[in-house]
């Protein structure tokens, strides 16, 4: 099928823009780079995908390897906490990017984003360099590049740019001072404009209270994670829980982030679904391993394809100090194919987050096994999932372009999450059908998200549940008044079959479950 010119991520952030999935946070004022608000469609997608986490995580949590179902309980902490909890966690100190700037462009980069390398041109047979060439990584750096390189080329008198392979650039952060004060920019002419690289910490902070000081300075949580680790304790002595168990919250997240970027995929503000799950320190790798198969399970199970998921085990040299163990669960991005990126963590945490609490608290976290008379730090296994991210694929997943259909764009979301589920029609709004088609509604919309509509031809409102995801559409037609009968029309096949009006419902109940 011919694809159109445009890349699919444009046209699926259009699309997202149009039907009212995502719009740009503060558009009218020129929207804030990083921030984006979820249209009606939107937030109704992110609340089944977070619904249906938190039911296979906190209501109804997979079997253990035992066969028992696993003792997860929910939370839900403040976003601003004791500013001693940052300290303690290690984000005040060690939070940050490497940043550098540019004297000549004002430019602000990302050290890690930079790719240097040395470029070549020739000229009456003679090759010349053009100096230690930078640009940003991503999908076009190769072709930024070489258009630089043509532009410089010609300043300097002309000549042929020598073929280079980006592959072999070296990052900023691997040249030597000496050498990095050699790199000419990425958006600069002359070389030695960039800084040395500072560290530059993600987390947003304001002030609690009256006085704007040091001392009433708070931080917005850049994880949701420290929140838990703070109530362990009251959660162990509140609840019937004890080792293995989990702790699970959703909800935002915020980091300053320097190159926000691919629509949801990187912003400022963001939601995440995060369960830490206790053990005891001798089964830490078998619970890593558990819940790295499980979680890749449930992101098949809503309906990312095997083939578009990857299991990126951490190498044991890159891990955190604190890590035994880390996989990255990534998706095949359009952006990143055809590699992958970061979908969720599952990091073995040890127990140095209770263990940095527990001193910078001064309160003990051990838990006593009052059976095996022994007491201990559990260790913490933590399955750390993207909420808006998680979003972003399920949208990447799902759309399909196909010019035969009434809307050549169309999304293939798991009917379960599917926004609105059930389109309801009557053919024309007239003779006795629209009178039927409200009472099914009325009927139905208890049970299932469903949207009337009577505007416009059939073909339209077809296209329009399409682009929306809607797996089924009912329409009562002249046949309805003749035989009680209505069809329903399957978002994937584009086939209709003829129901009994009295069965609808049982219809529905089924083909929507799960
Ligand atoms: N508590 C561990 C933790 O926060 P992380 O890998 O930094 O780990 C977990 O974040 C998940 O949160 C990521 O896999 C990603 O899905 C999501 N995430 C992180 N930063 C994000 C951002 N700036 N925008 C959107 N999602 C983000």
């Amino acid at each position: 099928m011919a694809q159109p010119e445009t890349s699919l991520m444009s046209r699926l952030v259009s699309l997202c823009k149009r039907r009212g999935f995502v719009y740009p946070a503060s558009e009218i004022y020129g929207g804030l780079n990083g921030f984006w608000d979820y249209g009606p469609l939107g937030t109704q997608l992110k609340n089944n995908l977070r619904d249906a986490w938190w039911r296979d995580m906190v209501e109804c949590p997979p079997l253990g390897p035992d066969g028992n179902p696993l003792s997860i309980v929910g939370l839900d902490t403040s976003i601003i906490q004791h500013p001693q909890a940052w300290m303690a966690s290690g984000h005040v100190a060690g939070f940050a990017d490497l940043m550098v700037d540019c004297r000549e462009s004002k430019g602000r980069y990302r050290a890690d984003h930079i790719l240097c390398l040395e470029v070549f041109y020739e000229k009456a047979g003679q090759r010349k360099s053009l100096g230690m060439l930078s640009v940003l990584s991503g999908e076009d750096a190769a072709d930024i590049l070489a258009k630089k390189a043509k532009k410089m080329v010609q300043k300097a008198g002309g000549g042929d740019v020598v073929p280079f392979d980006l592959a072999t650039a070296t990052p900023l952060t691997s040249l030597s001072p000496a050498e990095q004060s050699k790199v000419i920019g990425p958006d600069a002419e002359n070389a030695g404009t960039l800084t040395e690289p500072r560290a530059f910490n993600l987390m947003f902070h304001t002030y609690s209270g009256v006085f704007q000081t040091e001392d009433s300075k708070v931080y917005l949580r850049p994880e949701t994670a420290q929140g838990i680790f703070l109530q362990y304790k009251n959660v162990l002595d509140t609840s019937r829980v004890r080792p293995p168990f989990g702790i699970a919250q959703i909800g935002k997240s915020f980091r300053n982030e320097v190159t926000p970027r691919n629509f949801i995929f990187r912003s400022r503000e963001f939601e995440q679904m995060e369960m830490e799950f206790f053990v005891p320190p001798e089964d830490g790798m078998m619970w890593h391993e558990f819940w790295v198969q499980e979680r890749m399970r449930w992101w098949e199970a809503q309906g990312v394809s095997k083939a578009n998921l990857y299991e990126h085990k951490i190498e044991a040299s890159e891990l955190s100090h604190y890590s035994k163990a880390t996989s990255d669960l990534e998706y095949r991005y359009p952006f990143t194919a055809p590699g992958f990126g970061e979908l969720e963590g599952v990091a073995y945490r040890t127990d140095y987050d209770l263990k940095q609490h527990q001193e910078h608290s001064r309160t003990n976290l051990e838990y006593i096994d009052q059976e095996a008379n022994r007491r201990y730090v559990p260790h913490v296994i933590e399955p750390a999932a993207g909420l808006t991210r998680g979003v972003l694929v399920l949208l990447c997943e799902s759309y399909q372009y196909d010019e035969s259909r009434a809307s050549p764009e169309w999304l293939k979301i798991k009917p379960s999450l599917a926004p609105i589920k059930v389109g309801i029609f009557p053919l024309v709004n007239k003779d006795g059908m629209p009178e039927i088609a409200e009472k099914l509604y009325k009927d139905l919309r208890k049970q299932h998200i469903c949207q009337y509509d009577a505007k416009q031809s059939i073909g339209k409102r077809y296209a329009r549940m399409d682009e929306a995801g809607t797996p089924f559409c009912v329409t009562v037609d002249g046949d309805t008044l003749k035989d009680q009968t209505v069809t329903i029309r399957n978002r994937d096949t584009a086939q209709q079959e003829r129901v009994a009006l009295s069965q609808v419902q049982t219809y529905l109940n089924e083909k929507l479950a799960g």
